[in-house]
């Protein structure tokens, strides 16, 4: 049966419409085919990845939208709404099998290049260090949790990939980023979270509670309430979180936790011997994604207005969050660290898994490696809307590990924008992921 376009452009209006709102764009006008996603809506190249995202679970099936956003690895300059409805048409009343790349006609390469020379430096990441609020996360008396698994890396390094994989196994429960050991009380984790741009990171701690009690996300938020209410600390809420998991591991993937060793060294005086998986990236593979990501606007105010530029703090974040987490996998021992790569994952998935079921002493389980199967047991759809995902959007971009996804970079960057700081760490890393230990 042919799809009407009328029906589309409803969909596809009222998506647009959602996300405007969402990322308070000044547009005012309605949505019609004619606006400029860029221009006029204000989006930014992740808006789109978000707005594929939605279409595709208002419609409940694939479009394959990667070949509309993507040409030649580099993201399209701006759309019209028109495109995007031409595109979703073609392709859903395109006869089954005959999904060849259509990329729409207005799309053009990106005009921006990011081929500013950064050359981050020790004083650089001084400065920088100074603008990082400092964290302070105190230890409780309270018992120490059973044993869970921590997935420690800077931002943007395939650390949403590797969680769903995980959850792809039965012995494991690995929800979306739990944001809980940066903070000493549920209190003091509402309070910083529950604002514009980052409210969605109070979701992953809902979600788990949805998969594990199979309850409603109403029930889940209420039990979070009250046990906000009565003063829970994160590291007794850890302990709720473990109820009912049986001899699961819990795997609490959060990258933020590395921009402080505060942080790192609560997880050791809140488990009882908890296992480290310290997933690494190439820097410029993780300064690409990250200037393509929405964590620019999602940085505190002051860091935004510093004179960085958005490539010296991708870089700058890399070294930093990989310092600390080296610098903390000194005090632990080595049969719980496991140094993995994000090139190592999607270049050899099974292998990869393989090692790190090993590590956990839990049994390898084939779903590990066919990460977009039953989206809801993996919790990769939203806890109320699509539109408030935690983790990689760009996750649902691709349809399966993607090989290539970790040397496209290559077409925009080289080593040679690099600072001496980032290349010697990351030779160090290259090195110690060799040897199985940094
Ligand atoms: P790029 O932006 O370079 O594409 P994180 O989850 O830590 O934020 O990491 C995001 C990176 O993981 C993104 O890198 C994203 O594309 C990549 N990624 C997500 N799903 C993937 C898949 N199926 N195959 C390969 N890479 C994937």
């Amino acid at each position: 049966m042919t799809i009407q376009r009328a029906e589309i452009e409803s969909t596809i209006f009222t998506v647009v419409d959602e996300l405007l709102e969402t990322i308070e764009s000044d547009y005012e006008e309605d949505v019609d085919g004619n606006m400029m996603l860029i221009a006029d809506g204000g989006f930014s190249s992740i808006d789109f990845v978000q707005m594929t995202v939605m279409i595709e679970s208002e419609l409940k099936r694939k479009v394959g939208y990667q070949d509309m956003l993507m040409q030649n690895g580099r993201y399209v300059d701006d759309l019209s709404v028109g495109a995007v409805v031409d595109f979703t048409l073609e392709r859903l009343n395109a006869p089954e099998g005959s999904q060849s790349a259509a990329p729409a006609q207005q799309a053009k390469a990106h005009a921006s290049e990011s081929g500013t020379s950064s050359r981050v430096s020790e004083d650089d990441l001084a400065a920088f260090t100074q603008l990082v609020r400092p964290r302070h996360v105190q230890p409780t008396n309270a018992p120490r949790n059973k044993r869970a698994v921590f997935i420690l890396s800077p931002p943007r390094s395939g650390s949403t990939l590797l969680r769903v994989m995980m959850a792809g196994n039965s012995s494991l429960l690995a929800p979306p980023e739990l944001h809980l050991l940066s903070y000493p009380t549920l209190a003091d984790r509402h309070a910083d979270l529950n604002k514009e741009h980052v409210s969605h990171l109070l979701d992953g701690t809902v979600r788990a509670l949805m998969q594990t009690r199979d309850w409603s996300a109403e029930q889940a938020r209420a039990l979070i309430e009250d046990c906000k209410n009565q003063g829970m600390s994160t590291h007794e809420f850890f302990g709720v979180l473990q109820e009912g998991i049986g001899d699961k591991l819990l795997v609490d993937k959060t990258p933020t936790y590395a921009f402080s060793l505060d942080i790192l060294r609560q997880a050791e005086a809140c488990f009882d011997n908890p296992l480290y998986v310290h997933l690494t990236r190439h820097p410029c593979g993780m300064i690409r994604s990250y200037t393509e990501s929405n964590l620019p606007r999602m940085m505190p105010m002051m860091m935004r207005a510093s004179e960085f530029s958005t490539e010296a703090v991708a870089e700058i974040t890399w070294l930093l969050t990989n310092r600390n987490i080296l610098q903390f996998g000194e005090t632990v021992p080595s049969d719980r660290w496991l140094p993995l790569s994000y090139e190592h994952i999607v270049s050899q998935p099974e292998q990869a898994m393989r090692t790190l079921c090993e590590f956990m002493d839990v049994d390898y389980e084939p779903d590990m490696i066919d990460p977009y199967r039953d989206s809801q047991s993996r919790m990769t759809d939203g806890v109320d809307s699509s539109s408030k995902m935690s983790g990689d959007l760009k996750f649902h971009l691709h349809s399966q590990i993607d090989p290539a996804a970790a040397t496209r970079w290559k077409q925009f960057m080289s080593e040679d924008q690099l600072g001496e700081p980032t290349l010697e760490l990351a030779s160090r890393l290259r090195q110690g992921e060799a040897s199985g230990r940094f």
